[in-house]
Protein backbone atom coordinates (compact mmCIF):
# COMPACT_ATOMS: atom_id res chain seq x y z
CA UNK A 1 0.00 0.00 0.00
CA UNK A 2 1.28 3.72 -0.77
CA UNK A 3 1.09 5.83 1.79
CA UNK A 4 -0.49 8.99 1.99
CA UNK A 5 1.45 11.87 1.23
CA UNK A 6 2.26 13.63 4.81
CA UNK A 7 0.82 17.33 4.83
CA UNK A 8 4.60 18.15 4.96
CA UNK A 9 5.12 16.69 1.75
CA UNK A 10 2.82 18.88 -0.32
CA UNK A 11 4.22 21.70 -2.43
CA UNK A 12 4.04 24.91 -0.31
CA UNK A 13 2.02 27.55 -1.67
CA UNK A 14 3.83 29.35 -4.08
CA UNK A 15 3.07 32.85 -2.35
CA UNK A 16 3.98 31.23 1.13
CA UNK A 17 7.36 29.67 -0.53
CA UNK A 18 7.96 33.14 -1.94
CA UNK A 19 7.83 34.32 1.75
CA UNK A 20 9.94 31.62 3.14
CA UNK A 21 13.15 32.96 0.88
CA UNK A 22 12.54 30.26 -2.07
CA UNK A 23 12.88 31.15 -5.72
CA UNK A 24 10.43 30.17 -8.11
CA UNK A 25 10.35 30.15 -12.08
CA UNK A 26 8.26 33.03 -12.15
CA UNK A 27 7.01 35.31 -8.74
CA UNK A 28 4.19 34.71 -7.19
CA UNK A 29 1.01 37.61 -8.09
CA UNK A 30 -1.69 39.38 -6.28
CA UNK A 31 -2.55 42.54 -6.39
CA UNK A 32 -3.60 45.38 -3.56
CA UNK A 33 -7.47 46.20 -3.59
CA UNK A 34 -8.01 42.91 -5.93
CA UNK A 35 -11.33 43.17 -4.81
CA UNK A 36 -13.08 46.31 -5.72
CA UNK A 37 -15.20 48.26 -8.05
CA UNK A 38 -13.32 47.21 -11.27
CA UNK A 39 -14.90 43.37 -10.67
CA UNK A 40 -18.99 44.05 -12.30
CA UNK A 41 -19.47 41.02 -9.86
CA UNK A 42 -17.89 43.01 -6.95
CA UNK A 43 -20.36 46.38 -7.75
CA UNK A 44 -23.33 44.14 -8.16
CA UNK A 45 -22.62 42.49 -4.20
CA UNK A 46 -21.70 46.37 -3.09
CA UNK A 47 -25.32 46.92 -4.67
CA UNK A 48 -27.15 44.77 -2.09
CA UNK A 49 -25.61 46.20 0.96
CA UNK A 50 -26.74 49.31 2.94
CA UNK A 51 -23.23 50.67 3.13
CA UNK A 52 -19.63 50.01 2.95
CA UNK A 53 -18.90 48.84 6.56
CA UNK A 54 -21.78 46.39 6.26
CA UNK A 55 -20.37 44.73 3.43
CA UNK A 56 -17.31 44.74 5.41
CA UNK A 57 -19.41 43.17 8.54
CA UNK A 58 -20.73 40.89 6.25
CA UNK A 59 -19.54 37.38 6.56
CA UNK A 60 -21.02 35.42 3.39
CA UNK A 61 -20.62 38.48 1.16
CA UNK A 62 -17.44 39.43 2.53
CA UNK A 63 -16.33 35.90 1.69
CA UNK A 64 -18.11 36.38 -1.66
CA UNK A 65 -16.07 39.64 -2.22
CA UNK A 66 -12.85 38.04 -1.06
CA UNK A 67 -12.68 34.80 -3.76
CA UNK A 68 -14.21 37.27 -6.58
CA UNK A 69 -10.86 38.13 -7.74
CA UNK A 70 -8.68 35.01 -7.43
CA UNK A 71 -11.90 33.26 -9.39
CA UNK A 72 -11.31 35.40 -12.07
CA UNK A 73 -7.98 35.79 -12.32
CA UNK A 74 -6.24 33.04 -10.39
CA UNK A 75 -4.17 34.97 -8.19
CA UNK A 76 -1.75 33.39 -5.91
CA UNK A 77 -3.10 35.02 -2.92
CA UNK A 78 -6.83 36.10 -1.61
CA UNK A 79 -6.73 39.39 0.46
CA UNK A 80 -9.26 39.53 3.24
CA UNK A 81 -12.26 41.94 2.12
CA UNK A 82 -12.25 44.39 4.63
CA UNK A 83 -10.40 47.68 5.75
CA UNK A 84 -8.16 49.34 7.81
CA UNK A 85 -10.59 50.98 9.67
CA UNK A 86 -12.67 48.65 10.94
CA UNK A 87 -10.08 49.18 14.24
CA UNK A 88 -10.97 52.47 14.54
CA UNK A 89 -14.53 51.85 14.39
CA UNK A 90 -14.67 48.84 16.99
CA UNK A 91 -12.50 51.70 19.13
CA UNK A 92 -16.01 53.44 19.05
CA UNK A 93 -14.65 56.10 16.39
CA UNK A 94 -17.78 55.75 14.27
CA UNK A 95 -16.41 55.05 10.92
CA UNK A 96 -18.83 56.23 7.74
CA UNK A 97 -18.23 55.68 4.41
CA UNK A 98 -19.78 58.50 2.47
CA UNK A 99 -20.48 57.83 -1.61
CA UNK A 100 -18.00 58.91 -3.29
CA UNK A 101 -15.92 61.12 -0.38
CA UNK A 102 -14.37 58.09 1.28
CA UNK A 103 -14.15 57.78 5.30
CA UNK A 104 -15.51 59.90 8.37
CA UNK A 105 -14.71 59.28 11.54
CA UNK A 106 -15.36 61.13 15.14
CA UNK A 107 -11.55 62.97 15.13
CA UNK A 108 -9.64 62.93 17.97
CA UNK A 109 -8.76 66.85 19.03
CA UNK A 110 -8.02 66.30 22.82
CA UNK A 111 -7.77 64.26 25.17
CA UNK A 112 -11.34 63.30 25.87
CA UNK A 113 -11.68 62.38 22.68
CA UNK A 114 -8.99 59.79 23.24
CA UNK A 115 -10.58 58.71 26.45
CA UNK A 116 -13.71 58.24 25.16
CA UNK A 117 -12.53 55.59 22.90
CA UNK A 118 -12.52 52.11 23.82
CA UNK A 119 -9.21 50.81 25.27
CA UNK A 120 -9.89 47.17 23.03
CA UNK A 121 -11.84 47.20 20.15
CA UNK A 122 -15.17 45.35 20.41
CA UNK A 123 -14.36 42.05 19.28
CA UNK A 124 -17.94 40.90 18.63
CA UNK A 125 -18.41 43.85 16.32
CA UNK A 126 -15.41 42.72 14.20
CA UNK A 127 -16.26 38.97 14.52
CA UNK A 128 -17.37 39.03 10.64
CA UNK A 129 -14.25 39.44 9.98
CA UNK A 130 -12.49 36.30 11.71
CA UNK A 131 -15.69 34.71 10.60
CA UNK A 132 -14.92 36.01 6.96
CA UNK A 133 -11.37 33.87 7.52
CA UNK A 134 -12.42 30.93 8.05
CA UNK A 135 -15.14 30.73 5.10
CA UNK A 136 -12.49 31.98 2.60
CA UNK A 137 -10.02 29.24 3.68
CA UNK A 138 -12.36 26.48 3.84
CA UNK A 139 -13.05 27.50 0.07
CA UNK A 140 -9.96 28.79 -1.53
CA UNK A 141 -8.23 26.49 -3.92
CA UNK A 142 -5.16 24.28 -2.27
CA UNK A 143 -2.46 26.51 -4.42
CA UNK A 144 -3.45 29.81 -3.26
CA UNK A 145 -2.53 31.71 0.25
CA UNK A 146 -5.13 34.08 2.57
CA UNK A 147 -3.44 36.97 3.59
CA UNK A 148 -5.26 39.29 6.95
CA UNK A 149 -4.50 42.40 6.89
CA UNK A 150 -4.44 45.49 9.03
CA UNK A 151 -3.23 49.15 8.93
CA UNK A 152 -0.08 50.58 10.38
CA UNK A 153 -1.06 52.64 13.62
CA UNK A 154 0.88 56.13 12.30
CA UNK A 155 -1.91 55.36 8.67
CA UNK A 156 -4.57 54.92 10.92
CA UNK A 157 -4.10 57.84 13.42
CA UNK A 158 -4.09 60.09 10.61
CA UNK A 159 -7.56 59.39 9.69
CA UNK A 160 -8.32 59.00 13.36
CA UNK A 161 -6.98 62.81 14.28
CA UNK A 162 -8.52 64.71 10.66
CA UNK A 163 -11.56 62.49 11.01
CA UNK A 164 -11.03 61.66 7.27
CA UNK A 165 -8.12 60.94 4.34
CA UNK A 166 -6.14 64.71 3.27
CA UNK A 167 -3.72 65.15 1.00
CA UNK A 168 -0.90 65.25 3.29
CA UNK A 169 -2.14 63.85 6.27
CA UNK A 170 -1.09 67.41 7.92
CA UNK A 171 -3.83 67.44 10.71
CA UNK A 172 -1.82 64.24 12.05
CA UNK A 173 1.61 65.52 11.80
CA UNK A 174 0.40 69.11 13.38
CA UNK A 175 -1.37 66.61 16.42
CA UNK A 176 1.76 64.86 16.46
CA UNK A 177 4.36 67.86 16.69
CA UNK A 178 2.21 69.66 19.29
CA UNK A 179 0.39 67.26 21.17
CA UNK A 180 3.20 64.40 21.49
CA UNK A 181 2.24 62.70 24.52
CA UNK A 182 -1.17 62.41 23.32
CA UNK A 183 -0.59 61.16 20.05
CA UNK A 184 1.96 58.66 21.46
CA UNK A 185 -1.17 57.33 23.13
CA UNK A 186 -3.19 56.85 20.32
CA UNK A 187 -0.22 55.12 18.77
CA UNK A 188 -0.05 53.16 21.60
CA UNK A 189 -3.68 52.01 21.80
CA UNK A 190 -3.24 51.12 17.87
CA UNK A 191 -0.49 48.87 18.42
CA UNK A 192 -2.20 46.76 20.88
CA UNK A 193 -5.61 46.80 18.87
CA UNK A 194 -3.57 46.19 15.51
CA UNK A 195 -1.33 43.19 16.97
CA UNK A 196 -4.23 41.55 18.59
CA UNK A 197 -6.32 41.96 15.14
CA UNK A 198 -3.93 40.37 12.97
CA UNK A 199 -3.20 37.41 15.33
CA UNK A 200 -6.72 36.79 15.78
CA UNK A 201 -7.25 36.39 11.60
CA UNK A 202 -3.97 34.36 11.98
CA UNK A 203 -6.12 32.34 14.24
CA UNK A 204 -8.59 31.83 12.31
CA UNK A 205 -6.81 30.56 8.90
CA UNK A 206 -4.62 34.08 7.48
CA UNK A 207 -1.26 32.27 6.43
CA UNK A 208 0.36 35.35 6.30
CA UNK A 209 -0.20 39.67 7.01
CA UNK A 210 0.04 42.66 5.60
CA UNK A 211 0.65 46.46 7.41
CA UNK A 212 -0.16 48.99 5.33
CA UNK A 213 1.44 51.97 5.76
CA UNK A 214 -0.30 53.73 3.24
CA UNK A 215 0.93 57.48 4.59
CA UNK A 216 4.31 56.39 5.91
CA UNK A 217 5.35 59.00 3.00
CA UNK A 218 4.06 61.80 4.88
CA UNK A 219 6.65 61.72 7.66
CA UNK A 220 9.82 63.50 7.63
CA UNK A 221 12.93 61.07 8.44
CA UNK A 222 12.36 61.90 12.69
CA UNK A 223 8.92 61.32 12.41
CA UNK A 224 9.11 58.76 10.04
CA UNK A 225 11.08 56.38 12.33
CA UNK A 226 9.06 57.29 15.89
CA UNK A 227 5.40 56.77 14.03
CA UNK A 228 6.21 54.62 10.83
CA UNK A 229 8.91 52.64 11.81
CA UNK A 230 9.29 52.28 15.44
CA UNK A 231 4.96 51.55 15.94
CA UNK A 232 5.12 49.12 13.08
CA UNK A 233 8.13 46.89 14.76
CA UNK A 234 5.95 46.80 18.08
CA UNK A 235 2.77 45.17 16.19
CA UNK A 236 5.07 42.49 14.88
CA UNK A 237 7.01 41.65 17.73
CA UNK A 238 3.70 41.31 19.21
CA UNK A 239 2.18 39.23 16.28
CA UNK A 240 6.01 37.00 16.29
CA UNK A 241 5.59 36.53 20.09
CA UNK A 242 2.67 34.67 19.83
CA UNK A 243 2.45 33.36 15.82
CA UNK A 244 6.26 32.79 15.33
CA UNK A 245 5.49 31.26 11.61
CA UNK A 246 3.03 33.60 10.24
CA UNK A 247 4.89 35.75 7.61
CA UNK A 248 4.40 39.87 8.20
CA UNK A 249 4.94 42.31 5.17
CA UNK A 250 5.25 46.05 5.88
CA UNK A 251 3.86 48.39 3.14
CA UNK A 252 5.39 52.05 3.96
CA UNK A 253 4.06 53.69 1.19
CA UNK A 254 6.59 56.65 -0.05
CA UNK A 255 9.32 55.57 2.08
CA UNK A 256 11.59 54.87 -1.26
CA UNK A 257 14.50 56.81 0.10
CA UNK A 258 14.20 55.89 3.93
CA UNK A 259 13.73 52.13 3.39
CA UNK A 260 17.05 51.10 4.97
CA UNK A 261 15.47 51.87 8.05
CA UNK A 262 13.25 49.12 8.03
CA UNK A 263 16.89 47.20 7.66
CA UNK A 264 16.80 45.68 11.17
CA UNK A 265 13.47 45.38 11.72
CA UNK A 266 13.35 41.33 12.85
CA UNK A 267 10.15 39.81 11.95
CA UNK A 268 8.80 41.47 8.66
CA UNK A 269 9.66 38.97 5.98
CA UNK A 270 8.74 41.34 3.14
CA UNK A 271 8.45 44.75 2.17
CA UNK A 272 6.14 46.13 0.11
CA UNK A 273 7.24 48.96 -2.28
CA UNK A 274 5.39 51.61 -4.29
CA UNK A 275 5.82 52.60 -7.97
CA UNK A 276 8.26 55.35 -7.36
CA UNK A 277 10.67 53.16 -5.64
CA UNK A 278 13.83 51.59 -7.85
CA UNK A 279 14.11 48.04 -7.68
CA UNK A 280 17.96 48.51 -7.71
CA UNK A 281 17.67 51.23 -4.52
CA UNK A 282 15.65 48.86 -2.92
CA UNK A 283 17.76 45.91 -3.00
CA UNK A 284 20.74 47.85 -2.13
CA UNK A 285 18.45 49.45 1.10
CA UNK A 286 16.97 45.84 2.27
CA UNK A 287 19.47 42.83 3.30
CA UNK A 288 18.57 39.49 1.18
CA UNK A 289 16.42 38.16 3.94
CA UNK A 290 14.01 40.78 2.73
CA UNK A 291 11.32 39.16 0.27
CA UNK A 292 10.66 42.56 -2.24
CA UNK A 293 6.96 43.06 -2.97
CA UNK A 294 5.90 45.59 -5.97
CA UNK A 295 5.67 47.62 -7.91
CA UNK A 296 3.80 48.49 -11.38
CA UNK A 297 2.52 51.19 -11.47
CA UNK A 298 -1.29 50.87 -10.73
CA UNK A 299 -1.78 53.64 -13.33
CA UNK A 300 0.24 50.84 -16.18
CA UNK A 301 -2.25 48.76 -15.20
CA UNK A 302 -5.33 50.97 -16.47
CA UNK A 303 -3.75 52.77 -19.35
CA UNK A 304 -2.21 48.97 -21.20
CA UNK A 305 -0.67 48.55 -24.11
CA UNK A 306 3.23 49.44 -24.14
CA UNK A 307 3.02 50.95 -21.19
CA UNK A 308 1.45 47.76 -19.19
CA UNK A 309 3.96 45.34 -20.83
CA UNK A 310 7.11 47.52 -20.78
CA UNK A 311 5.98 47.94 -17.04
CA UNK A 312 5.85 44.52 -16.17
CA UNK A 313 9.43 43.65 -17.96
CA UNK A 314 11.00 46.45 -15.89
CA UNK A 315 9.44 44.80 -12.18
CA UNK A 316 10.12 41.68 -13.69
CA UNK A 317 13.95 42.25 -14.25
CA UNK A 318 14.18 44.72 -11.83
CA UNK A 319 13.60 42.48 -9.23
CA UNK A 320 15.15 39.64 -10.99
CA UNK A 321 18.38 38.97 -8.54
CA UNK A 322 15.60 39.10 -5.51
CA UNK A 323 13.07 36.57 -4.48
CA UNK A 324 10.27 38.79 -5.31
CA UNK A 325 6.17 39.16 -5.08
CA UNK A 326 4.43 40.96 -7.93
CA UNK A 327 1.98 43.53 -6.85
CA UNK A 328 1.48 46.87 -8.11
CA UNK A 329 3.02 49.88 -5.98
CA UNK A 330 -0.64 50.96 -5.11
CA UNK A 331 -4.06 49.45 -5.31
CA UNK A 332 -6.13 48.33 -8.27
CA UNK A 333 -7.61 51.79 -9.82
CA UNK A 334 -11.48 51.64 -10.51
CA UNK A 335 -11.42 52.40 -13.80
CA UNK A 336 -8.93 49.03 -14.54
CA UNK A 337 -9.83 47.37 -17.57
CA UNK A 338 -10.48 43.42 -16.68
CA UNK A 339 -8.86 42.45 -19.73
CA UNK A 340 -5.45 44.37 -18.68
CA UNK A 341 -5.41 42.59 -15.55
CA UNK A 342 -5.51 38.71 -17.49
CA UNK A 343 -2.75 40.45 -19.27
CA UNK A 344 -0.97 41.63 -16.19
CA UNK A 345 -1.20 37.71 -14.73
CA UNK A 346 -0.44 36.09 -18.25
CA UNK A 347 2.62 37.99 -18.88
CA UNK A 348 3.80 37.62 -15.33
CA UNK A 349 3.16 33.69 -15.49
CA UNK A 350 4.87 33.22 -18.81
CA UNK A 351 8.41 34.91 -17.35
O1 LIG B 1 -7.07 44.78 -1.06
C1 LIG B 1 -8.19 44.23 -1.01
O2 LIG B 1 -8.82 43.86 -1.99
C2 LIG B 1 -8.74 43.94 0.38
C3 LIG B 1 -9.61 44.91 0.95
C4 LIG B 1 -9.11 46.30 1.28
C5 LIG B 1 -9.91 47.47 1.13
N1 LIG B 1 -9.24 48.53 1.65
C6 LIG B 1 -11.26 47.49 0.54
C7 LIG B 1 -11.88 48.78 0.16
C8 LIG B 1 -7.89 46.71 1.85
C9 LIG B 1 -6.66 45.90 2.17
C10 LIG B 1 -8.00 48.11 2.08
C11 LIG B 1 -6.94 48.90 2.72
C12 LIG B 1 -7.15 50.34 2.94
N2 LIG B 1 -8.30 51.00 3.24
C13 LIG B 1 -6.09 51.28 2.97
C14 LIG B 1 -4.62 50.95 2.80
C15 LIG B 1 -4.25 50.74 1.38
C16 LIG B 1 -4.37 51.95 0.51
O3 LIG B 1 -5.20 51.90 -0.41
O4 LIG B 1 -3.63 52.92 0.75
C17 LIG B 1 -6.65 52.55 3.23
C18 LIG B 1 -5.90 53.84 3.33
C19 LIG B 1 -8.06 52.34 3.41
C20 LIG B 1 -9.06 53.38 3.77
C21 LIG B 1 -10.08 53.53 2.72
N3 LIG B 1 -11.02 52.57 2.38
C22 LIG B 1 -10.34 54.67 1.91
C23 LIG B 1 -9.54 55.94 1.95
C24 LIG B 1 -11.43 54.35 1.09
C25 LIG B 1 -12.14 55.28 0.14
C26 LIG B 1 -11.45 55.41 -1.16
C27 LIG B 1 -12.06 54.47 -2.17
O5 LIG B 1 -11.29 53.85 -2.93
O6 LIG B 1 -13.28 54.40 -2.23
C28 LIG B 1 -11.81 53.01 1.37
C29 LIG B 1 -12.91 52.27 0.73
C30 LIG B 1 -12.64 50.89 0.24
N4 LIG B 1 -11.87 49.94 0.87
C31 LIG B 1 -13.17 50.31 -0.95
C32 LIG B 1 -12.71 48.98 -1.00
C33 LIG B 1 -13.03 47.93 -2.01
C34 LIG B 1 -14.11 51.00 -1.93
C35 LIG B 1 -15.47 51.18 -1.29
C36 LIG B 1 -16.67 50.86 -2.18
O7 LIG B 1 -16.68 49.82 -2.85
O8 LIG B 1 -17.61 51.62 -2.13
Amino acid sequence: MTPLPSPDALPMKPLLAALAGARGKTPPIWLMRQAGRYLPEYRALRAECASFLDFCYDARRATEATLQPVRRFGFDAAILFSDILVVPDALGASVRFEEGEGPRLKPIENAADLAALRDEPDWARLAPAFETVERVRASLPAETALIGFCGAPWTVASYMVAGRGTAEQAPARLFAYRQPELFAALIDRLIEASAAHLLRQIRAGAEAVQIFDSWAGALPPAEFERWSVAPIARVVAKVRAEAPEAPIIAFPRGAATQLGKFAGLLGVSAIGLDAATEPRAAAAALPERFVLQGNLDPLALVAGGRALDEGIDRVLSGFAGRVHIFNLGHGVLPETPLAHVERLVARVRAG
